[in-house]
């Protein structure tokens, strides 16, 4: 049966960091709704520049235009074992769409990893984070820097700063969460889904938590 994980949490609390980690120990495709945003940014598709607007403010994309595309996506081959989630569900109505299209898949959602991390913490990681161009591996000047500065450890590709990291769009941002996404924190957890996991740790810590939360829920 495919294993699924939601990785639930504020901007900035280190949700795609860990997903990354998480995916290349478990083995399951890293799916990020921002990524996929910004790559059709980039690329100028329809759906890209529909979001556009929606990101600069900080606000979410609507709803029916975010679940097609993660229809789309959990639809293809590399999803069969399973995914990741990284930013989606992101409302009730992205969570209840997300549990439909699971099941049409023959798979449910396991284990609901809540990274929670305070407010104050967040505006300083955002500001300090750098962004890979070609894969968006995450790196933070102080926190988690890359070996040389400006380059990805990875892929060797440009890191950049997202234009959303800026303070009064972080702003915006947090309160959005707090607003339409942290509800979720109760919709799950009366799933007895939900395993909360202190963010403010060293990045290599929240990573052990979030294994053990994942291999013991699974
Ligand atoms: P998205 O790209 O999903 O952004 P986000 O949820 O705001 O999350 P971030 O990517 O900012 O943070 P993160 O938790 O991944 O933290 P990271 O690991 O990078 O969404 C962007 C926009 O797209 C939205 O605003 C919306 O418009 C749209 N969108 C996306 N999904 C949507 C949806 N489902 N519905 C509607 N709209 C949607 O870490 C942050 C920094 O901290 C990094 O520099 C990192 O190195 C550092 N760091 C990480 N962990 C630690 C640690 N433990 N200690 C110290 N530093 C750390």
């Amino acid at each position: 049966m495919p294993s699924y994980i939601v990785l639930l949490g504020p901007p900035g609390a280190g949700k795609g960091t860990q997903a990354q980690v998480l995916s290349e120990k478990l083995g399951l495709v890293h799916i990020s709704s921002g990524d996929i945003f910004r790559e059709n940014l980039q690329a100028q598709t329809e759906l890209g520049v529909r979001a556009q607007a929606f990101m600069n403010r900080g606000e979410l994309v609507p709803d029916d235009l975010t679940i097609a595309m993660i229809r789309e996506r959990l639809s293809r081959p590399d999803c069969q074992q399973g995914a990741i989630l990284d930013g989606f569900p992101r409302t009730p109505a992205q969570a209840d769409a997300l549990s439909g299209i699971l099941s049409q898949l023959g798979g449910k959602v396991d284990v609901v990893p809540y990274i929670s991390v305070p407010a104050a913490v967040l505006i300083e990681r955002l500001s300090g984070r750098w962004t890979c161009r070609a894969a968006g591996h995450v790196f933070h000047e102080k926190y988690n820097p890359p070996k040389v500065a400006g380059v990805c450890d990875f892929d060797g590709s440009e890191l950049y700063q997202r234009d959303d990291d800026k303070a009064e769009t972080v702003a915006r941002r947090i309160q959005v969460y707090t607003d339409q996404t942290a509800p979720l924190i109760d919709y799950y957890q009366k799933r007895h889904l939900l395993a909360q996991i202190d963010g403010t740790q060293d990045i290599e810590t929240v990573g052990q938590h979030l294994l053990d939360a994942v291999k013991q829920q699974r």
